[in-house]
C-alpha cells in the first residue's frame, strides 16, 4: 500500500497544493488540521482528522493509527500584522504547536520532519541575495517564531531521533495550474489574490503600501514562487530525507525580485482590466527588497521553478477571481 505521509496542515493553501501533488505521486496525504483557517473542501486526496497539533495524545494517536512515513507540518498562524497585536497566539500556535508535533512525532517513531519557514525569519538582509547563511534577524514576531521553530528542528536533531528540512518559502502566490485549488485566506492580505480581487471589481482598489522605496520603481520588491513549485519542492525535500540526507535549511525561491508595480502590470496586461491603485503609507515592517539566492536547493534537491514566472502566476490564479487571462 501507498506510503503514507501525515500532513499537518494540509488543509490550507500551501499544505493542500502539497497534499494533492503527494497523491499524484503515489503516497496517501493523511491531513491533519484544526480547520481555524484551512478549508475542509480542499482536503480530497486522502483522509482528513479534525485536530489541533497543540493537542500532542490526539496527534501521537494520528501517528499511531496512520503510520506515516514523515511529517510534514504547516500548520500556523502567518500574518505579520496579527502576530504584532497578538504575539501569545504565535508563540502558541508556532513555537509550543512545533514542539508539541515534535514531542509526538519523537514518542510515535517518525524521524522524517519537513518544516514550513519563511524568508521571514531573515528580516532586513545586509545583502542580497539572500543565501542560507545569511543572519536571520526578524523584525516581527510572525518571524521570530518561524526563527525559533528552525532552532527546534536543530536541537532535537542534533541530540538524535530526527530528521528534518526546514523550507524558508519567499512569495507563495498563485493556483493549482488544473483549476482544482486556489488561493483564498480570510481575511487576504496578500498582493496576488488583492490585485486580482481589484481587477474583478470585488474591491474598490489595491491599496500600495508605499511608493517611495529606494527601488527602481519606489515600490517593494518579491521574490514570487508559485505554489505548485513549492508543492513540489515538499516531495524532493521528502525523497531527501528518505534517501538519508542530513538535516538543513532551505531557501525556495526563483532568484528574481519583481516590485509591485510589475505585478500590477501583469494582472493589467494578461486581464485586459486596469486595477485601480492607492498610494498609501508604507506598511509597518516591510523590508524593501528581498529575493533568494536559490543555489542551495537546485544543489541538494534538484530543485527548479517551473510555474514561477509572473505570467503564470497570474494566468493559474486569474479564474479563482472570475477573470479569463488572455493565453
Ligand atoms: N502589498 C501591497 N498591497 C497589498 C498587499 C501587499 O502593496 O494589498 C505589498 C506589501 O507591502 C509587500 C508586497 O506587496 O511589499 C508583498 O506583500 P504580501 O503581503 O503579499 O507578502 P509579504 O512580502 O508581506 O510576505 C510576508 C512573508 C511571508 C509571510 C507573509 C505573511 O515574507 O513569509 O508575509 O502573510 F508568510
Amino acid at each position: 500500500s501507498a506510503a503514507r505521509i501525515l500532513v499537518a496542515g494540509g488543509a490550507g493553501y500551501i499544505g493542500s497544493h502539497t497534499a494533492k501533488l503527494l497523491a499524484k505521486r503515489g503516497f496517501e496525504p493523511v491531513v491533519y488540521d484544526n480547520l481555524s483557517t484551512g478549508n475542509r473542501s480542499a482536503v480530497r486526496w486522502g483522509p482528513f482528522v479534525h485536530g489541533d497539533i497543540l493537542d500532542t495524545a490526539h496527534f501521537a494517536r494520528t501517528i499511531g493509527r496512520h503510520k506515516p512515513l514523515a511529517v510534514i507540518h504547516f500548520a500556523a498562524s502567518a500574518y505579520v500584522g496579527e502576530s504584532v497585536e497578538d504575539p501569545a497566539k504565535y508563540y502558541r500556535n508556532n513555537v509550543s504547536g512545533t514542539q508539541s508535533l515534535l514531542d509526538a512525532c519523537l514518542a510515535g517513531g517518525v524521524d522524517k520532519i519537513i518544516f514550513s519557514s519563511s524568508c521571514a525569519t531573515y528580516g532586513v538582509p545586509a545583502l542580497l541575495p539572500i543565501r542560507e547563511e545569511t543572519p536571520q534577524r526578524p523584525i516581527n514576531p510572525y518571524g521570530r517564531t518561524k526563527l525559533i521553530a528552525e532552532h527546534m528542528l536543530h536541537d532535537y536533531a542534533a541530540a538524535g531521533g530526527l530528521r528534518y528540512v526546514a523550507l524558508r518559502y519567499f512569495n507563495a502566490c498563485g493556483a493549482d495550474p488544473e483549476g482544482e485549488l486556489g488561493e483564498w485566506h480570510d481575511p487576504e492580505t496578500h498582493l496576488v489574490p488583492r490585485a486580482l480581487l481589484a481587477a474583478a471589481g470585488g474591491i474598490p482598489c489595491l491599496d500600495i503600501f508605499g511608493d517611495d522605496y529606494e527601488t527602481e520603481d519606489g515600490t517593494c520588491v518579491r521574490d514570487y514562487i508559485h505554489v505548485t513549485d513549492l508543492a513540489r519542492a515538499h516531495i524532493m525535500a521528502l525523497e531527501y530525507l528518505v534517501g538519508g540526507g542530513r538535516s538543513l535549511a532551505l531557501n525556495l525561491g526563483t532568484g528574481r525580485g519583481s516590485s509591485i508595480r510589475e505585478v500590477l502590470d501583469t494582472v493589467n496586461r494578461l486581464t485586459g482590466r486596469a486595477v485601480p491603485i492607492r498610494i498609501n503609507p508604507r506598511r509597518a515592517g516591510d523590508p524593501p527588497i528581498l529575493y533568494a539566492d536559490p543555489g542551495l536547493a537546485r544543489k541538494t534537491l534538484g530543485f527548479q521553478p517551473e510555474y514561477s514566472d509572473l505570467d503564470t502566476i497570474v494566468r493559474t490564479a486569474a479564474p479563482f477571481f472570475g477573470l479569463e487571462a488572455r493565453p
